[in-house]
């Protein structure tokens, strides 16, 4: 057994899907349901009997440490958090309070409860920490990729509160010995990605032919990663990982905004041509910058290359066109979210796991 946190969100609910599909290990996903945690991502593994879904904070350390009591996990995957940088500019504090004291109540009851295992259950616990490329900084046009090396630098209230949380999981390696991992990747895109990231965004607003807006010049690069093959990656970290280390996780694309964005609108004028025959390139709006905006990340992905075998294998002109495709075909995934129905739903049907938490904690 395992205990994911933050498995309703885009990358967590990718890493479900495909464990369930490689192996019968069954996973318990601690979840809140932020405004980001949608269940219906799992809506295919949710009568499942491998999957066990509870609705609570990583913050309220009762209900932490009767879960890691009750199904005794071999690891715990920790992906919640607060992912949005825009958000993070307008309301830091609750990146704080997520990703910093989350994280370090999460890492204080995994302790507690690692201390209660015995040897060989001991030796063979994991805690992995998925983390960002973020914390690095932002690179020079010549610069080369982020190795695990470089120095921590980062410049917004996010990427500064991943890297206080990769600290203290450091810090409970260093100063405890708790058995841990940490994984810095780069922009992963794919199915079921909140509507507020640059390529959901991008393709709601074409199809409603709404501006698309690039922030600035849209020169910013980024590393794209499909979010399949990051999950194979984190499933490389936890089984064959070295405990202590960070591995960074790359998909060797490295893309300019406007890029990324002309690869959509291209993708759109095959797959949903506009009404009128214009090319969808012409809702594209540049508008103000993103205070403190990065310019450019890059991973050098040799040491999780080289040490674990892993590799990408989702090049981004077949993984951008398979997203377009998936929004497509679940426009009606979008709306419930942009309508706000996601949210009524799971409040109706998570009660149930509410009252669960309630009883275990009592
Ligand atoms: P997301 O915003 O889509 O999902 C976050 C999930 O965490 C949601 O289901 C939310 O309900 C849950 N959550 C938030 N606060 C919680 C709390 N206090 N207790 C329990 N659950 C809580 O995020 P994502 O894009 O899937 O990112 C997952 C992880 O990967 C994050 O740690 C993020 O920093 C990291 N990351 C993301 C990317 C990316 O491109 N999306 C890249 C690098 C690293
Ligand atoms: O690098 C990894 C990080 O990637 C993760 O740690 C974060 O959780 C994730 O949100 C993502 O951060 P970014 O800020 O890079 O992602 P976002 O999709 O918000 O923006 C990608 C780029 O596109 C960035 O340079 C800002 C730009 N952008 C974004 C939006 C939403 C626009 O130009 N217009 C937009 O409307």
């Amino acid at each position: 057994m395992i205990l994911l946190t933050g498995g309703c969100g885009f990358i967590g609910s990718a890493f479900l899907l495909q464990w369930l599909s490689h192996t019968d290990e069954p996973v318990v996903n601690l979840d809140l349901l932020t405004y980001a945690g949608n269940p219906a991502n799992l809506a295919s593994i949710q009568d499942d009997p491998r999957y066990h879904f509870v609705q609570g904070d990583i913050a309220d350390s009762k209900v932490v440490a009767s879960l890691l009591a009750r199904y005794r996990p071999r690891a715990v995957l920790h992906f919640a958090a607060e992912s949005h940088v825009d958000r993070s500019i307008s309301g830091p504090l609750a990146f704080a309070e997520t990703n910093v004291v989350g994280t370090l109540k999460l890492l204080d009851a995994a302790l507690a409860y690692w201390r209660t295992l015995e040897s060989p259950a001991a030796a063979a616990f994991r805690f992995l920490h998925v983390s960002t490329d973020e914390v690095y900084g932002s690179l020079g046009p010549d610069a080369a990729g982020f190795t695990e090396a470089n120095r921590y630098e980062p410049n917004s209230p996010y990427s500064a509160s991943k890297a206080a949380s990769d600290h203290f999981v450091r810090a409970y390696r260093h100063t405890y010995g708790l058995p841990t991992l940490t994984t810095n990747c780069s922009n992963n895109y794919g199915p079921r990605q909140f509507p507020e990231k640059l390529i959901p965004l991008m393709i709601h607003n074409a199809l409603h032919a709404k501006p698309m807006p690039v922030y600035g010049d849209g020169q910013q690069i980024r590393d794209w990663l499909h979010v399949d093959d990051h999950c194979h990656a984190l499933r490389a970290v936890l089984d064959r990982g070295r405990v202590g280390e960070s591995y960074n996780i790359g998909g060797r694309s490295e893309l300019s905004n406007m890029a990324v964005v002309e690869a959509i609108c291209r993708n759109l004028d095959i797959l949903r041509p506009r009404a009128g025959g214009q090319p969808h390139a012409s809702l594209i709006a540049h508008v103000g910058d993103r205070p403190g905006h990065d310019r450019r990340y890059a991973i050098d992905d040799s040491k999780i290359s080289g040490e674990l075998g892993w590799n990408p294998s989702i090049a981004f002109d077949e993984g951008v066109r398979q997203t377009v495709q998936w929004y497509l075909d679940h426009e009606d995934w979008v709306q419930s979210i942009v309508s706000g129905a996601y949210r009524r739903s799971a409040q109706r049907n998570y009660s149930a796991s509410t009252e669960f938490v309630a009883r275990a904690v009592a």
